[in-house]
C-alpha cells in the first residue's frame, strides 16, 4: 500500500520521535525525502537532525523550541506533536503526564507557530487520544486549568482520586489538548495564516507506551478488556499514515478537526453523543459567532 504523504520537499519536525507513533512518523517522512526534525529525551541516531530536551520543563521546553527554529531556518512545512507520558508510573508520574502531554505540545506550538506560517503555509498534527471521550469521570477543574496554563491546579483537582489518578489526568491532558486545538485552529493568526492544526485521536496502539500499560497489574487488566470492535490493537505505522496524510494538501480545507482512529472504541461506548445540535443554553453564543462571521 503507497502511504499519502507530503511531496514538496520540506522540513518537519516530530517530537517523540525516538518511539512509538512518532518514530513510525519520522521514519514515513524521511523515506519521501523530507528533513526531520526529531526531538525526543532521547537520541535515535536515525534522524537527519535531532534535538535533546525534556519537555516536562519549561527550560526544556523553551530549549526545544529553540533549538528547532534555528536548525529549521525559521521556516517549518509540518510539526508532528507526539511526545507523550501514558497512564503508568508513580511518583511524580501524574505532573509529568500534564506537563509532558499539554504544555509538552501547547508551549511548542506557540513558538514554533511563526515559523509554521512561513513554511508555505505549515500544517500541525497534534497526537491527542480515544481516553478524551472513553475515560469517565475526568473533572471539568482540572481540564479548566490545564487550559489556564495551570498544572498545580489541575493536579489538585485530581489529588482523591486514588490508584485510578494517572489515568484521569492523562485524560485530562489530551482533553485540554484537543479543546486547545479546536480552539486556536480557528484563530486568525492560524487558519488565518493559512496554518491547519489539527488532531489524530489514536485508540490503543501497540508502542512501549501501551506495552507498559498491559505490564501494570491494575492498568494491563483494564487495556485487556478495553473493547475494540475491529478487534487487536492499531500499529503505530498505521497512525503514522493518518498523521502524514494530514500533513499533505489534502488537509487544506481540515481545521480544529479531531480525527479518531481507535479501531470503533469511541463509536462502541458513545454512539448517540456526538454529532449533536447546539442546545438551548448556548444559542447566544452561537447566535454572536455567525453574526460576527469569518472570512471567505
Ligand atoms: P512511546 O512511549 O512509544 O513514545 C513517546 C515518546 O515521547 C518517547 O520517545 C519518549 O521518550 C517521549 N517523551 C516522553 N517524555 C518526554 C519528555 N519529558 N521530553 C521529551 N520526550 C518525551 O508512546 P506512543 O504510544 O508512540 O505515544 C505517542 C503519542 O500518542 C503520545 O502522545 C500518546 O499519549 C499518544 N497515544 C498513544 C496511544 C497508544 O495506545 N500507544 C493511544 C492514544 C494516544
Amino acid at each position: 500500500m503507497t502511504a499519502a504523504v507530503p511531496t514538496r520537499p520540506g522540513t518537519y519536525v516530530v517530537t517523540g520521535a525516538a518511539s512509538g507513533i512518532g518514530r513510525a512518523t519520522a521514519d514515513l517522512l524521511r523515506t519521501q525525502g523530507h528533513t526531520v526534525i526529531g526531538v525526543d529525551l532521547h537520541t535515535t541516531g536515525r534522524l537527519d537532525s535531532e534535538v535533546t530536551a525534556d519537555l516536562a520543563t519549561t527550560e526544556g521546553r523553551r530549549a526545544a523550541a529553540a533549538q528547532v527554529l534555528d536548525v529549521a531556518g525559521g521556516e517549518l512545512a509540518g510539526a508532528v506533536l507526539a511526545a507523550g507520558v501514558g497512564p503508568v508510573g508513580g511518583g511524580r508520574h501524574p505532573s509529568l503526564i500534564a506537563e509532558v502531554n499539554y504544555l509538552g505540545a501547547v508551549e511548542l506550538l506557540e513558538r514554533w507557530r511563526p515559523a509554521l506560517a512561513a513554511g508555505r503555509p505549515g500544517k500541525a498534527v497534534v497526537i491527542a487520544s480515544n481516553s478524551t471521550t472513553t475515560t469517565p469521570l475526568v473533572p471539568g477543574r482540572a481540564v479548566r486549568a490545564l487550559l489556564a496554563g495551570d498544572v498545580d491546579r489541575a493536579l489538585r483537582a485530581t489529588r482523591l482520586l486514588g490508584p485510578g489518578r494517572a489515568a484521569v489526568v492523562y485524560a485530562a491532558s489530551k482533553i485540554a489538548l484537543s479543546r486547545w486545538v479546536r480552539r486556536t485552529a480557528v484563530l486568525p493568526q492560524w487558519a488565518g495564516a493559512g496554518i491547519r492544526l489539527n488532531a489524530l485521536a489514536p485508540g490503543a496502539v501497540l508502542t512501549p507506551l501501551l506495552q507498559q500499560q498491559l505490564d501494570d497489574p491494575l492498568e494491563g487488566k483494564a487495556v485487556r478488556k478495553f473493547p475494540i470492535p475491529v478487534g487487536g490493537f492499531g500499529a503505530p505505522d498505521l497512525l503514522a499514515q493518518w498523521a502524514c496524510f494530514m500533513l499533505t494538501d489534502a488537509a487544506d480545507f481540515q481545521c480544529g478537526s479531531i480525527v479518531f482512529v481507535d479501531g470503533g472504541t469511541d463509536a462502541l461506548v458513545r454512539p448517540d453523543d456526538w454529532p449533536r445540535s447546539v442546545p438551548a443554553r448556548r444559542l447566544p453564543g452561537y447566535l454572536r459567532t455567525f453574526l460576527r462571521g469569518g472570512p471567505r
